[in-house]
């Protein structure tokens, strides 16, 4: 029971890696917010942690909107207590060629993941500056570490995303408060079209040293070991869970 008496927010929690981060939080004793737009995946995650005799609850929130980040701390507070950890990890892909990008493709992807996690992480930092502690873990991916062809848009974002970690990390580390971003490599709704398309298959997993894509479960052992006592002193670090696809 490695985080016994927390209290966590997760975001992007309906399906893919955030349910396996909110499962595993669960399963290691803490109370969560599992946070979503997507109302019957967010109670599917809560219910598999509730049946297995976990604590988490379902709350509906777009992370591009402030004040409904606002409203999902608020949510944890009020149902099990001020937050311990912070996991900004929604996301969507609105995927084209730099020369066919519209703007609509580049805001969406910018508010969710770039906004959104600034959000998150200046929501969760508001709270957890008085009490002297607190983790936050964002997520980043190798198209933010050393970009990718067709989503220019994420890659900014996902760069964009190392910047708020490593930014955030300086400015709260003398309160206690670590800041850590995960990069992950997995199967799950997002990576579904560039694992299993003929186009895009082979091409993909010869880039994955290790040969095989992660499971969501070997991504949230990472999110359960920044979010411990064990990593109270790191802060800073993209951590890559990807099998080695970015080395
Ligand atoms: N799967 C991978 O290999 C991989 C690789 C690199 C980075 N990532 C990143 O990991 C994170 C999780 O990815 P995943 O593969 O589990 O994706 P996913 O598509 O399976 O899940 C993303 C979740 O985010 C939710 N979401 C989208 N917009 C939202 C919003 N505005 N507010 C609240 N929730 C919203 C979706 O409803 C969905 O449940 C994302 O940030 C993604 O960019 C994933």
């Amino acid at each position: 029971m490695r985080l016994k008496e927390k209290t966590a927010v997760v975001t992007g929690a309906a399906q893919g890696i955030g349910r396996a981060v909110v499962q595993a939080f669960a399963a290691e004793g803490a109370r969560v917010v599992a946070v979503d737009l997507n109302e019957e995946g967010g109670e599917e995650t809560t219910k598999l942690v509730t049946d297995s005799g976990g604590e988490a609850v379902f709350h509906r929130a777009d992370v591009s909107q402030v004040a409904e980040v606002e409203g999902m701390m608020d949510r944890c507070e009020s149902e099990f207590g001020p937050i311990d950890i912070m996991v900004n990890n929604a996301g969507i892909v609105r995927a084209a060629m730099l020369h066919k990008m519209t703007e609509e493709y580049f805001d969406a992807v910018i508010a969710v993941h770039l906004k959104g996690t600034w959000a998150g992480t200046q929501a969760a930092a508001k709270r957890m500056i008085p009490r002297k502690s607190g983790r936050i873990i964002n997520v980043t991916s190798g198209a933010g570490l050393r970009g990718t062809i067709g989503q220019i848009n994420y890659s900014s974002a996902k760069m964009g995303i190392v910047g708020v970690t490593k930014s955030a990390s300086r400015e709260l580390g003398r309160y206690g408060i670590t800041v850590n971003c995960i990069s992950p490599a997995a199967i799950t709704p997002m990576t579904d079209t560039i694992r299993t398309d003929e186009r895009f298959q082979a091409k993909y997993l010869e880039r994955i040293p290790l040969g095989r894509w992660g499971t969501a479960e070997e991504m949230a052992g990472g999110f359960v070991f920044l979010a411990s006592d064990e990593a109270a002193y790191v802060t800073g670090i993209v951590l890559r869970i990807d099998g080695g696809m970015s080395t």
